[in-house]
């Protein structure tokens, strides 16, 4: 077969963006790409003992659930995981098959005549797909800019019934959070605004209950919709939303990810639960991630002599440049590193970078290594 995409990929290669499916990692390399901030799957503990308390039950949760969830003839698992979240968050759940189904499911479903939707220009690229595919008006506002956002809410506020502010509580790329408690004090200003937090990389990592950053500033009430996903701290896979019993029906009315495609696997859906209910207590993980994100981010500050824009376990080591990133990654892959080189179109030109995400399960010698790694790339 002759497809004629070498021109593209030709394309891609010259600016030092082709993409390819990596190998696995060789043994005894450090790995920095992963989502795994608590460390629950490198140290595979909730795994074994989800497994061992499956050998003791009778009947095991089964591998698929053969249908959507509208058409699911067992519903067990998945209530029981809506409950204990619609517990803990204080409002209804529904779930995802993961952060990027939630996410253009949930944005698509708003989007109507009466809504304008307005993200962050630094929005992860499931709401940016989720803005495209509900057709309806959006804006992007300045990456945690509330002087352009109070702007466009001045400006637009008598247009529309509803404005959805949509923002990351911890941005995917730079690593930094939103600016939530401003954002709620914004919504008494504009009774129109409702504001949609993702919470993908807050979940698990922060709050007193690892509820996320909203748990952290006390706004969680505050939130008309709240993502989280399963695929990160969780070390699961899945999604969920949080949000009021009538957009909760008004979603699985009508987002299409969550109608049209088949339910997540009622053993991984028991498996979640199980890992949640652990996560709650893991404060000891929690300040550990802290204090080892705080280690590398003044430690790669003081390398580069450039201020590093994280405030969470997300570390980028902004090169400005796609070819730069690349070797960078490459030097430090042969001294025993994995950090991925991160380039358009997932960040803007001009701020390509190396991004470190951080783990529970990492050690602070394991960071002061990365650490004096970095400065012999740097300076070489
Ligand atoms: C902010 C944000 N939202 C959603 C997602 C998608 O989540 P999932 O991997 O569960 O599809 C990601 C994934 O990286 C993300 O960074």
């Amino acid at each position: 077969m002759h497809d004629d995409y070498s021109r593209a990929l030709r394309a891609l290669q010259t600016e030092s963006r082709l993409r390819a499916i990596p190998p696995s990692m060789p043994e005894g390399m450090i790995d920095f790409t992963g989502n795994d901030y608590l460390g629950i799957a490198a140290r595979g503990e909730l795994q074994s003992s989800f497994l061992e308390h499956l050998a003791e039950q009778a009947g095991t949760p089964a591998l698929t659930s053969a249908a959507s969830r509208l058409l699911a003839v067992k519903q067990e698992e998945y209530s029981e995981l809506e409950q204990y979240l619609a517990l803990a968050y204080g409002s209804p759940a529904l779930l995802f098959n993961s952060g990027y189904h939630a996410n253009t499911g949930c944005v698509s479903a708003l989007s109507d005549a009466d809504t304008l939707i307005v993200a962050d220009k630094l929005s992860h690229a499931s709401i940016i797909d989720g803005l495209r595919l509900g057709g309806s008006r959006f804006k992007r506002f300045p990456h945690n800019d509330l002087n352009s956002l109070r702007r466009v809410l001045e400006r637009e506020a008598k247009e529309y019934s509803r404005i959805w502010v949509i923002v990351e509580s911890i941005y995917s790329m730079d690593g930094d959070s939103a600016p939530l408690s401003e954002l709620v004090e914004m919504k008494r200003e504009f009774p129109q605004m409702r504001l949609y937090v993702d919470e993908a990389h807050g979940l698990g990592v922060r709050g007193t209950t690892g509820l996320g950053l909203c748990e952290e500033l006390g706004v969680l009430s505050d939130v008309d919709l709240l993502i989280g996903t399963f695929g990160k701290a969780c070390a699961s896979i899945g999604a969920f939303a949080i949000c009021s019993e009538e957009l909760r029906s008004y979603l699985l009315n009508t987002a299409r990810s969550f109608i049209f495609s088949t339910a997540l696997p009622p053993l991984n859906v028991a498996y979640t639960l199980h890992v949640l209910k652990a996560m709650r207590s893991m404060n000891e993980e929690r300040m550990k991630l802290r204090n080892l994100s705080q280690r590398l981010k003044e430690g790669l500050e003081r390398v580069t002599g450039k201020c590093c824009p994280s405030t969470s376990q997300i570390i980028p080591w902004i090169t400005g440049d796609s070819a730069l990133a690349v070797e960078y990654a490459s030097r430090l892959r042969k001294l025993g590193f994995m950090a991925m080189p991160i380039r358009r179109p997932t960040v803007a030109a001009g701020t390509e970078r190396i991004r470190f995400s951080l783990s529970a399960a990492h050690e602070p010698a394991q960071i002061d290594s990365l650490i004096n790694a970095i400065a012999t790339t740097y300076e070489n």
